[in-house]
């Protein structure tokens, strides 16, 4: 980037948080993150990147918002449900988003289980996990380094297949960012999900999450929330679809931010 005058959180190399690989922009704002302060009805969406997260958040804040397509469009999904840990130059850090952000707040991370900032736990906040195949993971984030900047360059599938199954990709290792979650379910207010269910069947995963949240819903309100969250619909919404985010850091290009489903 030197040369040219870039931005050097482009295409750069990760760092390291932890022992886990992570982007450098993101690891110069970790104290303000470990000291996080979340209130008691936080609820926090946690996943590996590219397992559903977008998805699960649209999904959640029409929950929030008793079916109101038009409210979920205020702004962008990136904005709705800030991202905890999340730091680019010149665009406010995720906590600064969310000290901004009114209760009740919908909390988005991608952190391994055993980073989560202590005061999660202490305020017993709810967390939604989503988990998704790894071969289906492995292709999405292939074609999402190439579209997101912040990525160093994943050279080719098989280059990345190698990367990702050794763990040195941002946020680590996938098979024990899912099993480290998973053997938190029983000790905490913790649901578990699978991308693949969703997509079988989301009428009951959506019918799961509003037990777990303890809301009822009338049923008209729960076929809108599947209508405008299927992948046809997300796709084309520019406040869930990423289309939104500054080109220098996402190039739908490239790869769309939607890309299969
Ligand atoms: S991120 O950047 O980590 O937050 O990405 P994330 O949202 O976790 O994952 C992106 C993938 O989820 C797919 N997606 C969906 N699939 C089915 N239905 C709906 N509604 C939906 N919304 C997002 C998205 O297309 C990415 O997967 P791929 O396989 O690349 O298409």
């Amino acid at each position: 980037a030197g040369a040219m005058g870039g931005d050097d959180t482009l295409r750069g190399e990760l760092g390291s948080l932890h022992g886990i690989p992570l982007y450098k922009s993101f690891i110069t704002v970790w104290p303000q993150v470990e000291a996080f302060q979340a209130r008691p009805d936080d609820l926090l969406i946690a996943t590996y990147p590219k397992s559903g997260t977008t998805w699960l958040s649209e999904i959640l804040d029409l929950i929030y918002h008793d079916g109101d397509v038009e409210k979920c469009r205020r702004d962008a999904i990136y904005n709705r449900v800030p991202f905890l840990e999340f730091k680019s130059p010149g665009i406010p850090s995720g906590v600064e988003l969310l000290e901004k952000t009114p209760s009740p707040r919908l909390v988005k991370t991608h952190l391994p289980v055993h980073l989560l900032p202590a005061s999660f736990q202490e305020k017993d906040c709810k967390i939604i996990y989503m988990a998704r195949n790894a071969k289906d993971v492995v292709v999405s984030y292939y074609y999402f380094y190439q579209m997101a900047k912040i990525h160093p360059d994943p050279g080719t599938l098989s280059e990345f297949l190698e990367t990702f199954m050794s763990g040195k990709v941002a946020y680590g290792s996938w098979y024990d960012h899912v099993r480290g979650w998973w053997e938190k379910r029983q000790e905490k207010r913790l649901l578990y999900l699978f991308y693949e269910d969703m997509k079988k069947n989301p009428r009951q995963e959506v019918q799961k999450i509003l037990r777990f949240l303890g809301k009822e819903v009338a049923e008209e309100t729960v076929a809108k929330i599947l209508y405008h969250t299927s992948f046809q619909q997300m796709k084309k919404n520019p406040a869930a679809n990423y289309e939104t985010m500054p080109a220098t850091l996402m190039d739908h290009s490239l790869s769309p931010f939607m890309r299969k489903g």
